[in-house]
């Protein structure tokens, strides 16, 4: 039975799988920024940057030119600005945002108070509605994506380091069964992709390591906007036209966690740029 699975992965994939001779391009999108190579590859692993056309790189190496700064400097204003019934700021209680330097590259970790795990993003959310009694922001809003911008951007050059013993092993397990899990129509899992066929061309799209825990938000140039990694989440899930889970959900946190941990050692490198 298992043999049977695997072909039909195969089968799918070699569909998706542009022809022969892209193999060769890949590599050469990759070596485009040899330079780069050591600040992100690191023990073996590559971030999504060296898959990334050289024009892209160019985007996302000059924060004049990046889009993505827009979003990292609408943080730094919500960031000094009061709001909720405790008339509290972000900065009301912890002074500049490079205070929050170092915290970015931990998350999601193990939370006892719910006993899950909590993402970046809830976290800035707990606070609104905990320290601020302020409304939480929505998923992809204008204001979290800018706030998790933020606390990303003064952790640049960081490796991700998450942790996945201890409380937290349960939550890396079911991320990583997730991970290895077939899914839709086309009956294939992340790894099909992200572990055995980077560096070859998916339609239009070069197929990187998916080791995107240092650089989510990311701007992504098809969104014209920055998004969040459960959205790029999202959009993997219905590549292979399986049900996409919700942001933020459970199951997309415990995934961040597994894809992170893909990560650990790769510097922080928000605002990305990919295609
Ligand atoms: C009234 C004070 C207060 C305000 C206002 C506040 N926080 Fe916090 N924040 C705290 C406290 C206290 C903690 C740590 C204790 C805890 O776990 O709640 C914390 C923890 C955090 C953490 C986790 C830090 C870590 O080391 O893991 C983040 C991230 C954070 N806050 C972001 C924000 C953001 C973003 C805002 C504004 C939207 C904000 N906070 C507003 C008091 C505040
Ligand atoms: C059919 C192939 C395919 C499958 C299966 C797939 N992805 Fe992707 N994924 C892509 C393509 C194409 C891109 C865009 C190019 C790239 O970065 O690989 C992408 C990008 C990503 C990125 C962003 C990488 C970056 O550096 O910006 C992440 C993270 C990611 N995928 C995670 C996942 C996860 C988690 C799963 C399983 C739920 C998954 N992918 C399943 C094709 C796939």
């Amino acid at each position: 039975m298992p043999g049977i699975k695997h072909r039909m992965g195969g089968t799918a994939l070699s569909v998706l799988l542009a022809g022969a001779g892209l193999v060769a391009l890949g590599a050469g999108a990759a070596q485009a920024c040899e330079q780069c190579k050591g600040k992100y590859e690191v023990d073996g692993k590559k971030s999504g940057y060296l898959y990334s056309m050289p024009e892209t790189q160019a985007m996302q190496d000059d924060d004049f030119m990046n889009p993505g700064t827009f979003w990292v400097e609408k943080g730094e204003k919500l960031w000094a600005k009061a709001e909720g019934e405790a008339g509290k700021s972000c900065k009301s209680c912890h002074g500049e945002p490079e205070k929050m330097r170092g915290v970015y590259p931990v998350y999601p970790k193990y939370d006892p108070k719910t006993k899950k795990l909590i993402n970046i993003e809830q976290r800035i959310n707990r606070c609104r509605s905990e320290q601020m009694k302020a409304k939480p922001w929505k998923w992809e809003s204008e204001e979290l994506l800018a706030m998790t911008a933020l606390l990303g951007y003064v952790s640049r050059g960081l490796p991700v380091n998450v942790k996945v013993d201890g409380p937290a092993k349960p939550f890396f397990e079911k991320g990583k069964a997730f991970y290895f899990q077939r899914r839709g129509q086309l009956d294939m899992a992340c790894k099909h992709c992200h572990i055995d066929h980077p560096g070859q061309y998916i339609r239009a799209d070069l197929l990187s390591e998916g080791r995107a825990g240092g650089s989510f938000p990311t701007y992504r140039l098809k969104w014209q906007k920055l998004g969040s990694l459960h959205r790029r989440f999202k959009g993997c899930n219905k590549q292979v036209r399986a049900k996409p889970y919700k942001p933020g959900s459970d199951e997309y946190v415990n995934l961040e966690l597994f894809v992170k941990w893909r990560s650990n050692g790769l510097p922080v490198e928000v605002p990305a740029v990919r295609r």
